[in-house]
């Protein structure tokens, strides 16, 4: 094939469509890309500091030791963001998908809690990272699996203010702005042991995913071929979720799908026949490549 076709193959939508029609067993590999529309900032590239910080190196076991007030206020500013959002076009169009097609799975690394609040049938949905709105204590085994108190207590409470000036941003990411000192006394401690600091029941650099929920992706993968592997809004930097794209492929049989705002000279280089890319914003890509199978996009959380 030239490789003016070969490229025009790769960015076809009449095509997609025919290959997402006769697909049935069909994997999502999500990240923060697909909530960016929502208006939630990424990790990479624009948006990815945090008063100065790498928002990567305060999701760590680590930073939590060293300055747990600051990972706290990190992890309280994401949370008010997160409440503060609403799921896009493009959760709506996943959870759909899941609903018309029994044999799609969606794995994200997303923590903000839109697929949930779009409906997302929950067995077809695995949380790799964990959720903002869990949390858990540092040593013993107590867990509430889901609290939405904004602020979580009132040290926490700059990292809520609402600024008054949509247009600017809150107090907490302007880095001129000093930083309150928390002491570990006016953090959430666990109400279990009564000792130790409660922390978010996110998965941070470092730590094993949750045992249970890989070995059951692995055995869905390993169960029979992969029809469609969709890899959404990620950079595919992190494992294991930067693996299960090849992991799924059975060559000749199955599609890799790229839907990302910006796909690179390598990624296009490295695609496969029978794969796809399209770039752009998800929440308008999504509902148009996936709307043969689920209709028009009409997504309305419940109240
Ligand atoms: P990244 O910030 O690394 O990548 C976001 C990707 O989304 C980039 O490839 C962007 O080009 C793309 N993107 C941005 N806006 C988009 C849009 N509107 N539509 C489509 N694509 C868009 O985020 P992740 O890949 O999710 O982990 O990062 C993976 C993990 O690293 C996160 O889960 C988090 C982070 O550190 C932990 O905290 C453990």
């Amino acid at each position: 094939m030239a490789a003016s076709s070969a490229r025009a193959a790769l960015t076809s939508i009449p095509l997609f469509h025919e290959k997402l029609r006769k697909s049935n067993r069909i994997l999502a590999v999500c990240g923060a890309g697909l909530s960016a529309a929502s208006g939630l900032p990424t990790f990479r590239g624009a948006g990815g500091l945090w008063r100065n910080h790498n928002a990567v190196d305060l999701a760590t076991p680590e930073a939590f030791d060293a300055d747990p007030g600051l990972v706290w206020l990190f992890y309280a500013y994401r949370r008010h963001m997160a409440l503060n959002v609403k799921p896009n076009p493009a959760h709506y169009a996943l959870a759909e998908l899941a609903r018309k097609k029994p044999g799609f799975r969606c794995l994200s690394q997303n923590v903000d809690n839109l697929h949930v609040r779009a409906h997302h049938p929950p067995s077809q949905l695995s949380l790799l990272h964990g959720s903002l709105f869990s949390l858990k204590c540092t040593t013993c085994p107590w867990t509430d699996p889901y609290n939405t108190a904004d602020p979580l207590c009132p040290a926490l409470a700059p990292a809520a203010e609402s600024s008054p000036d949509p247009t600017k941003p809150l107090p907490l990411l302007d880095p001129s702005q000093p930083l309150a000192d928390i002491k570990e006394s006016e953090l959430p401690h666990c109400p279990d042991c009564k000792k130790e600091l409660v922390r978010p029941g996110v998965v941070w650099f470092g730590e094993m995913l949750d045992e249970q929920m890989l070995e059951d992706i692995d055995e869905w993968i390993e169960q029979e071929p992969v029809d469609m592997v969709l890899v959404i809004g990620t950079s595919s930097f992190v494992y294991p979720a930067a693996g299960y794209a090849e992991r799924a492929r059975t060559e000749g049989r199955t599609s890799v799908v790229t839907v990302n705002l910006e796909i690179t000279g390598k990624d296009w280089e490295s695609m496969a026949e029978g794969d796809f890319g399209f770039e752009g914003d998800a929440s308008l890509l999504l509902p148009e490549l996936l709307g043969p199978v689920i209709g028009e996009v009409k997504g309305e959380e419940e109240g």
